[in-house]
């Protein structure tokens, strides 16, 4: 599998990258950054370690369906179909990492398990999947979660790594080089109303 140029980087500084990303999820609100081709996450990629583990926690077992979402160049769903004997879907809006997902695929013989296409993750189903993985900044996690709580039942696992689903109560967490990742299953309760909320209507 080919490597991003981040895949270069010296340990140390790899490690950095979900605090990166946090600085770039605080930074989001700024109209000024801009992550090119109307991508509301930066490229990152997962470590093979860690994409194992995410899956593991998922428990994800043969012919089951993953979908993951911002898929990068499809390691996931490769891994997922590999490894673990699944099918998967992976989602990206970069026509690059969907091109490279696919030659991934073929690479480790699971393109008839796998597909890969090139759509926003807002509007990618999810309601057939067993399981959902992500690697994705808190505000978009934010923007997905209502989804995720309305299409997806209960039979479903949601693994995100690094990032929690803000106000879910995750079931499992698990670390893996130093990374944190979170296991969720519905139903969640609804978040506590917030002040204004309070407030009664005039
Ligand atoms: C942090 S990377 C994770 C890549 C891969 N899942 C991994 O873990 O190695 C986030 C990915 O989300 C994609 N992305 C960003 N915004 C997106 C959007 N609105 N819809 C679909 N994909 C998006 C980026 O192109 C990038 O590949």
């Amino acid at each position: 599998m080919k490597s991003h140029p981040s895949a270069g980087l010296p340990h140390a500084l790899c490690a950095c990258l979900p605090l990166a990303l946090c600085y770039l999820a605080a930074c989001r609100s700024e109209p000024a950054l801009d992550f090119g081709r109307g991508l509301d996450v930066p490229y990152v990629q997962t470590s093979p370690t860690v994409v194992h583990k995410m899956l593991e926690l998922a428990g994800v077992h043969k012919n089951e369906l993953v979908v993951d979402l911002g898929c990068g160049d499809g390691r996931i769903a490769v891994a997922a179909a590999a490894q673990f004997g699944a099918r998967a879907v992976g989602y990206d809006l970069d026509p690059e990492r969907i091109a490279e997902a696919r030659r991934n695929a073929h690479a480790a013989g699971v393109d008839s398990r796998t597909s890969f296409v090139r759509q926003d993750l807002f509007a990618a189903p999810i309601g057939q999947a067993n399981v959902v993985a992500f690697f994705l900044l808190p505000s978009v996690i934010e923007r997905l979660r209502p989804r995720l709580r309305s299409e997806l039942g209960s039979t479903t696992r949601i693994v995100s790594h690094s990032f929690p689903i803000r106000t879910w109560t995750p079931e499992k967490i698990a670390h893996s080089e130093g990374r944190t990742l979170y296991l969720y299953r519905l139903p969640q309760s609804l978040p506590p109303p917030g002040p204004l909320s309070a407030v009664p209507a005039p």
